[in-house]
């Protein structure tokens, strides 16, 4: 099996039974703030593009690029479908003109003349834009996991499928936080650090989990080539940045005690047959490790060449003429209407003001959009009019997938973090809102329970069911989920992280108070014996 790495999340795969292009990313993303790092743009799509399969992960726009799709990839493809519970992938893909789909159910292995593929579907409204998944690939000389960027809950599931050759994964940020947030500087630099912390983490726990013999860094991170947003980049291995690259990744592997970690650079090749496994590089291997060696001026350079392009996008985004006031009150309140627990998650109103004297209130409490009167808002965006309008203008129905990962935005919140608020912003169309809606209605925990620590507690994480057997980790009080960075109070169960009772941990003491173990401790016991 020969992999070719594409930049990023991209990958073209020539397995025994065919060719499979995964994730193909080229043009900037999200506002023209997102570049794919190290460049890719010399790469000769059309070979990488005249494939027999074709697998985007999840709509995110740094996996999926319309118009790379729609320039350079054969209509022929079959494209191997994630059985996400919301159409949109399918739509824009057929949009496109692609009309040869096999459906992937979540954790089934589809066998395609010769080749034995496999997705683990992630269905929540918090993964990726209303669903994300991880693809795994054996053709009889290698085995591979391209997890790219979700969080598979269920890795024995993926694990079930054979031992893997090759691990592609994230480990690096792809998120706002902290970054977006009006906070003093100390504090924006502790929660980075936390959060580089996390993920490089979190990736260590999937690479140890799945075992593979290579593990290569893949879906990021991007780089920011927008003057404005150029301080994002991880020039100077700043622990407090949440964007390092992969090289920060793979000495972190290192450190740890893994081998096996493997770069790659767009253009560069991972030859894998039957556990064996040599690397070939379109120049020579110095000179793809310069965008790493000398980042700040390989980025100077990629911004300067870049330059006119960003300013001709941020001429195009105003569509002037747009009421903005008017337009999303009536786009928003019948979806309003329709968002129960949504609206009782958020639990309060939310301010978006422009860079102008507009700003208006989503009252979610009320099911409202109306000018902002002076009240106090739980959360406060503050985002320039042309952006606003461009979102109105073209019915963007997933602000996170566009505005929110842009990073050109500013915010504000009074208490913690509120995922049901994020999750109307991706669900700005009645399909897409009754689907997350439908999913908070029939939440339930997970029966099974475990033991970490003194404490006994639901084995599956109440956020998005992590087995915390593998994810927890307990100090006298608290519990840490590491999938996301989570806390319960393990005493109450009560969420941490978040301000609503919808994510609360059931939990009890191991021991009861004259020191025999609880009834579940000992059914947990018997459990293990048996
Ligand atoms: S699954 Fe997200 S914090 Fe546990």
């Amino acid at each position: 099996m020969q992999i070719t790495c594409l930049g990023h999340a991209g990958f073209h795969i020539e397995s025994r039974y065919g060719t499979i292009l995964c994730d193909p990313w080229k043009n900037p993303a999200y506002f023209d703030s997102w570049f794919v790092f190290p460049d890719n743009s010399g790469l000769d799509w059309n070979r990488y593009s005249q494939v027999d399969f074709l697998y985007v992960s999840h709509l995110h726009r740094d996996h999926f690029d319309p118009a790379l799709l729609s320039e350079h990839v054969s209509r022929d493809a079959i494209v191997l479908l994630p059985d996400f519970p919301v159409n949109d992938l399918r739509d824009q893909l057929e949009r496109l003109g692609f009309t040869r789909f096999i459906v992937m159910p979540s954790g089934k292995v589809v066998e395609h003349e010769g080749l034995r593929l496999m997705t683990q579907v992630l269905t929540s409204p918090a993964d990726g834009p209303l669903g994300d998944s991880a693809l795994a690939i054996d053709d009889g000389s290698a085995t591979v996991l391209d997890q790219n960027d979700a969080r598979p809950a269920d890795l024995d599931v993926l694990r079930s499928f054979g031992h893997y050759d090759v691990h592609l994964l994230q480990y690096s940020g792809a998120i706002w936080w902290p970054w977006t947030y009006e906070l003093p500087a100390a504090a924006k630099r502790s929660f980075g650090a936390a959060k580089r912390a996390n993920g490089l983490d979190r990736a260590l726990r999937y690479v140890k989990a799945i075992g593979a013999q290579y593990v290569v860094p893949s879906a990021g991170p991007a780089c920011f080539l927008d003057e404005d947003l150029f301080a994002l980049n991880d020039l100077t291995r700043d622990p407090a940045n949440t964007f390092p690259d992969q090289t920060v990744f793979l000495d972190y592997l290192n450190e740890q005690g893994v081998s096996g970690g493997q770069l790659l650079t767009p253009g560069a090749v991972l030859e894998v047959n039957h556990g064996h496994c040599e690397v070939r590089w379109p120049t020579s291997a110095e000179q793809a490790m310069q965008p790493f060696t000398d980042k700040a001026r390989y980025l100077r350079g990629y911004a300067a060449r870049m330059r006119d392009r960003i300013a001709a996008a941020e001429r195009s985004r105003a569509a002037s003429g747009v009421d903005v006031g008017a337009e999303l009150k009536a786009w928003f309140e019948p979806l309003l209407g329709l968002a129960s627990h949504i609206r009782a998650g958020v639990g309060g109103p939310v301010l978006l003001r422009l860079d102008d004297d507009c700003a208006i209130v989503i009252d979610f409490p009320a099911g409202e959009v109306r000018p902002f009167a002076g009240e106090s808002c739980r959360y406060e965006f503050t985002v320039s009019r042309p952006l606003i309008e461009r979102l109105i203008a073209d019915h963007e129905t997933d602000w996170v997938n566009s505005l929110f990962l842009s990073m050109r935005f500013r915010a504000r919140r009074i208490g913690p973090y509120n995922e049901y608020l994020y999750t109307f912003f991706k669900c700005l169309a009645p399909d897409r809102l009754m689907y997350a809606e439908g999913w908070y209605a029939e939440q339930n925990h997970d029966e099974e329970d475990i033991q970490v620590g003194d404490w006994i507690i639901q084995r599956r994480c109440p956020h998005l069911r992590a087995d915390l057997s593998r994810f927890g980790e307990s100090d006298d009080a608290t519990l840490t989920c590491t999938m996301h960075g989570w806390q319960f109070d393990l005493p109450t169960g009560r969420c941490l992280t978040t301000d609503t009772d919808s994510y609360r941990l059931r939990s009890s003491p191991a021991r009861a108070e004259d020191g025999e173990p609880q009834r579940e401790c000992r059914r947990l016991e018997a459990a293990k014996q048996s």
